[in-house]
């Protein structure tokens, strides 16, 4: 076994090498800025040992190994399941032939739940269908790569570069210096290792593939003499799958071998090269097409043989020089990741000590700014690595070792793939076509025959709480409170509206954002009937569930608050949608009148979660599902009794402060996200509801209870703070957006004539008395840059990039008004 150091900057450790282990610090490279993770030992474990990179396509957890490194390899679109595996595959759907059937048993659910005394059903289990292929997203096995210098390692150090989306390696071995970068570059679909020896010494590196984590017949054969292949089926039967792997160097030479257990592997070939610098390049994918999901293609998902597409660009790749490749790479994160955005919260950069050694020290309330500020970066880093593939990231982003991993590391609509989502527009990351293309081409084909036969309706579309990437939109078997969530489509169009929004994209609403809200409200336009239960002529959802607990009941706040404010964006996003379909609008405007708005001051002074008052005052339940018009959403946060006291015959006409109110009694009785899993997604959440509301005490206390918890070495989340896995990445993906609304809010309003209120510094924790941000998005087409200090603001600039309407503007600082304008394009505002 070797022996681990601190690293030392490569000249001192030739001179110094006696000495090394008293140096300290960061190793030389390192971000100046402290905007990267290190350590001074390889990883022994995945989630808490390995550093992942990825380019949306391909991804890599990388525990930076010496003389032996095991990389695990991830492919986007690898599933078992679906029709790959059965040819009937149907979605989770049932027969077309049921629909009357099935109507009649919604019918007489509704019935029960209108007629029973407090209005609820006991199950609704005759809806559900066993989701038979589901599959799950799976681990593409991994690279080891070996070196064949074995003299004693010192001045090891690994780190994951923020500001280039790099993942290096270093260490001393007999005389020489030996270093590893590895990176995926979005421009060329590609992963690339590279590692080069100081000494002129001949090394001999080896690539093959380790553990195979279920994936069957796995061919590993020689393309050619510089080119490892591995073929393989995600299950058997089960989607074909091809890497290649390109050794660039003359010496490089590929060697078929026995695998180890023939009936998993029918060869086991092994890549090696020697020389002191020998790059390593990999592309890889599927015959997973997401164009092929719809019924003009049998809803097969079958696209071609990978095999061509992927040979053709290893060969385009194997002329370019490592050096080439990670200048087009860095160059594309300065575009892309760090140039458009930029925050500093006054964070001071720790370089002494590892990055897990600053994360231990780390104290609720007390904080570190530092450690809030990295996260945040990486946070965005993990977004942006795992989203600009064909599909979105799941509740892993792009990272998964095994074959089939914790929750099918699937997609979860039910808050998990929205919170994923929170920092994109804001923080001005180009991420979202996947998740629209997810929409579009796997939901909307068979969540249009599961609105017709399950919920008879004939217009729109619907989806489940739990999706898979064959477009799984039936209800699955399970329990109700997660599995009857048919207004996964109705949270998701949050994401659709606010991306026309902050871009004004016209064009891309007209072809795509609006055909996906269409669709989804009228199904929900649909699907809302009389309250056959308090009788006040409103409209509600019923059966409902509130998502995770409670009651099969009716007019669930979270869902009349979601649906109420889907209606809104299409009266908003019509005129530039280019519809003529005024018969449709004008029904829509006509149900968002009657219906109830999800907005009812319970029996305790709560916000209640159903419109029967059943909310118990020690429900601590992880899921604020009920609060979700106050974050993300904002039939809470902009409360207009004008528009939400009035449902059928019910006049309520709360005040703003009473429903703030109301909602504040609720958030504190939910607690602090500790009584329920402890999960680190949910403390995020808290942390953006109480900077929402204002409360910056609240909000430090949550984001710094939740990254003592659940925050592990390498800076992923992890579910719950004892366990090693599952890691849970929308956790580290809500950070960035709960520290943003801490710092600046502007949430929707439910019409153009609203004005937009833009609060700077609403919920300013004392941690961070100065700093600021720049190049963050507004919705109406803006963008903001500012500065603080001493805990005030000191300048502000609003720029207007374009404007589809013009809209009325307010910018409050303390409390008041500072500001109001009307944008204009080109408009620039100062404060
Ligand atoms: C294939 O799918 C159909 C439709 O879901 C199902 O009825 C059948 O049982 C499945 N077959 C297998 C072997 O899973
Ligand atoms: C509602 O009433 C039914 C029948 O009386 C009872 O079984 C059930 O427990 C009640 N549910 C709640 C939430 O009180
Ligand atoms: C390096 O070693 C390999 C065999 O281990 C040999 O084939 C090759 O010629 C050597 N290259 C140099 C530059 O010495
Ligand atoms: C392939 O060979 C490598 C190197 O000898 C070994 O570690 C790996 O387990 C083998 N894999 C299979 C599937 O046989
Ligand atoms: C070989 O793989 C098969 C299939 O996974 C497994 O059942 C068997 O136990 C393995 N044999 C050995 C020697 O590992
Ligand atoms: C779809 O299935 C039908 C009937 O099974 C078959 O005739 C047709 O060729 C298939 N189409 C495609 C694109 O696979
Ligand atoms: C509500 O109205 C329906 C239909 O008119 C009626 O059957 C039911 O008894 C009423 N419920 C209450 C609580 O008044
Ligand atoms: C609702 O009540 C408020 C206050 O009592 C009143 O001003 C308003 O006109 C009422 N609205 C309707 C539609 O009855």
């Amino acid at each position: 076994m070797a022996t681990w150091s601190r690293r030392t900057p490569l000249l001192l450790a030739f001179c110094l090498l006696a000495t090394v282990d008293t140096v300290a610090g960061a190793p030389e490279g390192f971000p100046a800025s402290g905007n990267g993770v290190w350590d001074n030992a390889p990883g022994t474990s995945w989630a808490r040992g390995s550093y992942p990179i990825g380019n949306g396509y391909l991804a890599a957890m990388i525990p930076g190994g010496t003389t032996l490194d095991m990389m695990s390899l991830n492919l986007e679109s690898l599933w078992p399941g679906g029709p790959f595996q059965n040819s009937s595959y149907n979605g989770g759907n049932r027969k077309a032939s049921e629909r009357a059937s099935l109507k009649t048993e919604m019918d007489r659910i509704r019935s029960t739940v209108f007629s029973s005394s407090n209005g609820t059903a006991y199950s609704l289990t005759s809806l559900m269908t066993d989701p038979i292929n589901f599959g799950n997203y799976a681990g593409a096995g991994y690279l080891f790569t070996t070196v064949s210098n074995k003299d004693t390692v010192t001045d090891y150090a690994r780190w994951l570069d923020l500001d280039e989306a790099v993942m290096h390696a270093t260490w001393t071995a007999g005389s020489a210096t030996i270093d590893r970068k590895t990176f995926c570059s979005h421009p060329a679909q590609a992963c690339v290792q590279q590692t080069s020896s100081s000494a002129s010494q001949n090394l001999t590196f080896a690539y093959s593939l380790g553990p195979d984590p279920g994936l069957t017949a796995i061919d590993v054969t020689c393309l050619d003499s510089s080119t490892l292949q591995v073929r393989g089926h995600a299950g058997s039967p089960g989607m074909l799958y091809e890497i290649l792997f390109h050794a660039s160097s003359s010496t490089a030479s590929c060697q078929s071998a026995q695998p180890y257990n023939t009936s998993v592997a029918t060869s086991n070939a092994t890549l090696s090269a020697s020389g002191a610098d020998v790059t390593v390049v990999w592309v890889g994918n599927t015959e997973y097409s997401m164009d092929a999901g719809d019924e003009a293609h049998n809803f097969s998902f079958k696209g071609d043989d990978p095999h061509s597409a992927l040979a053709s660009r290893i060969s385009s790749l194997s002329g370019t020089s490592a050096a080439t490749l990670l200048s087009a790479h860095v160059a594309d994160v300065k575009a892309t990741l760090t140039g458009p955005f930029k925050l500093d919260l006054g964070q001071t950069a720790q370089l002494d000590s590892t990055t897990a050694t600053v994360l231990t020290a780390y104290k609720v309330d007390t904080g570190n700014p530092y450690i809030e500020w990295l996260l945040f970066n990486f946070g965005r880093y993990m977004l942006w690595s795992s989203s600009r593939g064909t599909l979105p990231a799941n509740l892993q982003g792009k990272w998964a070792h095994k074959f089939t991993n914790t929750w099918n590391s699937d997609y979860h609509v039910n808050i998990n793939v929205q919170m994923n989502l929170w920092s994109a527009e804001s923080t001005n990351l180009d991420v979202t076509q996947s998740v629209f293309d997810y929409m579009e081409k796997t939901w909307v084909p068979r969540g249009t025959q599961t609105a017709q036969i399950l919920y008879d309706s004939d217009e729109g579309w619907v989806t489940h709480d739990e999706v898979n990437i064959f477009g799984h939109t039936g209800m699955k078997t399970g329990t109700p409170q997660s599995l009857n969530y048919p207004e996964a489509n109705a949270w998701m169009m949050v994401h659709v509206w606010d991306h026309f929004d902050y871009t004004n994209d016209v064009s891309w609403w007209k072809s795509q954002g609006y055909p996906l809200l269409k669709g989804t409200a009228q199904f929900h336009l649909n699907k809302l009937i009389p309250d056959l239960h308090f009788n006040d002529s409103s409209l509600v959802v019923a059966p409902c569930n509130s998502p995770e607990q409670g009651y099969i009941t009716l007019g669930c706040a979270h869902a009349q608050q979601l649906i109420w404010q889907l209606f809104n964006a299409v009266e908003k996003g019509f005129s530039a949608s280019g519809d003529t379909d005024t018969d449709f609008l004008n029904a829509i405007r006509t149900a968002r009148t009657q219906m109830d708005k999800g907005i009812h001051i319970g029996s305790w002074g709560q916000l209640q979660e159903w419109k029967v008052d059943l909310d118990d005052p020690d429900d601590v339940h992880r899921h604020l599902s009920h609060l979700v018009g106050l974050y993300p959403g904002y039939a809470i946060a902009s409360y207009d009794v004008a528009k939400q006291g009035t449902a059928g015959s019910s006049n309520l006409s709360y005040t703003k402060a009473q429903v703030i109110d109301a909602t504040t009694i609720s958030l504190t009785h939910r607690g602090d996200g500790t009584g329920s899993d402890d999960a680190g997604w949910e403390k995020m959440w808290r942390a953006a509801s109480w900077a929402q509301l204002g409360n910056a005490e609240q909000f430090y206390h949550e984001i710094t209870l939740a990254i003592d918890r659940n925050f592990v070495a390498t800076l992923w989340s992890t579910y719950d703070p004892a366990g090693y896995e599952p890691v849970q990445i929308d956790a580290n993906l809500g950070h960035p957006a709960a520290v943003l609304n801490a710092l600046f809010q502007a949430p929707d309003v439910a019409s153009y004539d609203d004005p937009l209120i833009v609060t700077l510094l609403p919920a300013l924790p004392a941690a961070w008395p100065k700093g600021s941000i720049a190049g963050a998005r507004l919705r109406g087409g803006m963008s903001i840059d500012f500065s603080w200090s001493g805990g005030a603001l000191d300048s502000a600039t609003i720029t207007v990039a374009n404007s589809v309407v013009p809209r009325d503007v307010q910018v409050v600082v303390d409390g008041k008004v500072v500001k109001e304008f009307t944008t204009k394009a080109g408009m620039v505002q100062t404060i």
